[in-house]
């Protein structure tokens, strides 16, 4: 009788056991799945930048060590994500030459990107008589006569994502876009004002 009792007990305990597990196995199923569904919707694409246009009103080096810039660009920027938006904050442009920050910073205006949403910016930059290393004065007389300048149009800027109600952290975020200005063939520019403006159309890569 006892030793019924007891192979009974066993078995109730052996069932307790295989339930305990196959609950935990679910549990730890649906934790995975949750996570990676978390993972999923918190990887975020980048932004995609296109550096459209430039039209340049004044790229004039008075001396070797001195440079005038003054260029309007229209940047066209789209938030990939279907499930993300993008808080824009404290972005700037300027314009670089050989790595040398040529142009002062222009800002523009905090913005939030919805979902696949796109904006068109389309800033001025310019530096007014900007002391400049004399070998990259030279070489921009240089690459001017020659035909073609490759400057590289920069932003830089904070990002802050929203997932529904949730908006995380700071993020920085640059943005290069490269622009060759073909001076020497000025029949690919269209000349308004006193400007002459080039379609670059050209992707820019976006670091985060
Ligand atoms: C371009 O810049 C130079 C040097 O600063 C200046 O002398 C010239 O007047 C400017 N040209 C135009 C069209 O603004």
């Amino acid at each position: 009788m006892t030793e019924k009792v007891c192979s009974h007990h066993k078995g109730k305990q052996k069932r307790f056991f295989q339930r305990l597990c196959a609950i935990l196995l679910v549990v730890a199923f649906i934790l995975l799945l949750i996570f990676l569904i978390t993972w999923a919707i918190l990887q975020p694409k980048k932004p995609r930048f296109i550096l459209q246009d430039a039209t340049i009103f004044n790229l004039t080096v008075p001396a070797p060590n001195i440079l005038t810039t003054n260029l309007q660009v229209t940047i066209y920027s789209r938030n990939p994500n279907s499930k993300v938006g993008i808080y824009y904050d404290h972005l700037h442009v300027y314009a670089t030459y050989h790595s040398q920050q040529i142009t002062y910073y222009t800002q523009i205006p905090s913005v939030y990107q919805g979902h696949k949403d796109v904006n068109i910016w389309s800033p001025f930059i310019y530096g007014t008589m900007v002391p400049i290393a004399p070998y990259n004065g030279l070489a921009l007389t240089q690459a001017q006569s020659n035909g073609g300048v490759d400057l590289k149009i920069r932003l830089d800027g904070r990002v802050k994502w929203k997932v529904g109600a949730v908006t995380t952290g700071r993020y920085h975020i640059h943005v290069t876009c490269q622009a060759y200005i073909p001076f020497g063939n000025r029949g690919t520019g269209i000349v308004i004002g006193t400007g002459v403006k080039y379609q670059l159309s050209q992707s820019c890569s976006v670091s985060l």
